[in-house]
């Protein structure tokens, strides 16, 4: 029952980490829960760079922020992302996907759902919103004391062939056992994916963690132990919602949704 509670209550970490060290015991047990996933003929194409390099940490926290703003003043990140944003408790309860952004700095809040059109990030503009996310960002980055980087064997993860989707599938695997542990250890995880939004950011990181030819890097993430009181990022969001059963699983046929009992 603990295990199910646990994967029901994981979620993603929007916010700040304490700044203590993860324990080398705990490292090895997420490397070691990642490892028990299932790959491809048991191929394990899974690698992991264990990040707690002060240096590296601030470096990849200024990349992520820089990213951050790059993305959100040039309104790339809306533009690509539009789609998932849910402004209402009624629109979520309803759809039950996306991410409610449920909390905005106060001079946003009356222009809630113009925020992501093309008005409101001109409006983000002029309130200096790019660079005050980029600075959270780069400071959330900045606190966690370990970053987490996950890369491919290129000789499984080639993408046009079967091997690399079964690749993903598995580092997929591997990482939701992380995020399931995590949990577990009052511990929590988030994305740093911004970067990824920008090929030359995404190479400085390739470059800084020397990443070899034969190997691709996938996502980095940032982790540390929870603190007590949480204090919500600028612009935060809660995705707590699922889709009802019929909204995603039928019986027997495509075409039959299931009903909940
Ligand atoms: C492939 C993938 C990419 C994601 N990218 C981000 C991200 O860039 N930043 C972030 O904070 N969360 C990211 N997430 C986490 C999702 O936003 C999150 O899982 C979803 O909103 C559900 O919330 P929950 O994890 O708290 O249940 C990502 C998750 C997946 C699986």
């Amino acid at each position: 029952m603990d295990l199910i509670e646990g994967m029901l209550a994981r979620r993603t970490t929007n916010g700040p980490f304490r700044p203590d060290p993860v324990s080398r015991e705990h490292q090895h047990l997420l490397m070691r829960v990642a490892q028990a996933a299932p790959s491809h003929f048991n191929s394990q194409p899974w690698r992991f760079v264990l990040i707690e390099n002060p240096a590296t940490i601030q470096e990849i926290a200024r990349i992520s922020g820089e990213s951050m703003t790059e993305l959100i003043d040039a309104g790339i990140f809306f533009e690509r992302y539009r789609r998932y944003f849910r402004f209402t408790e009624r629109e979520m309860d309803e759809r039950r996907d996306g991410i409610h952004i449920d909390h905005l700095p106060g001079p946003l809040k009356p222009f809630t759902k113009q925020v992501f059109s093309d008005a409101g990030i001109k409006l983000m503009r002029q309130l200096g919103v790019p660079r005050k996310l980029g600075e959270d960002n780069r400071r959330l980055v900045a606190g966690s004391p370990l970053l987490l980087a996950v890369l491919l064997d290129r000789t499984e993860y080639v993408p046009e062939q079967l091997s690399g989707f079964y690749s993903v599938f598995g580092m997929g695997a591997a990482m939701e056992n992380i995020w399931n542990a995590v949990g577990a250890l009052n511990m929590g995880i988030q994305f740093i994916s911004t970067p990824m939004e920008i090929p030359r950011q995404w190479q400085a990181i390739q470059t800084l963690l020397r990443v070899p030819d034969d190997l691709a890097l996938m996502a980095v993430y940032r982790l540390g132990y929870l603190p007590d009181g949480e204090k919500r990022p600028t612009i935060d969001w809660s995705s707590r919602h699922r889709k009802r059963l019929e909204q995603f699983v039928s019986r027997d046929t495509c075409d039959v949704p299931e009903r909940d009992a």
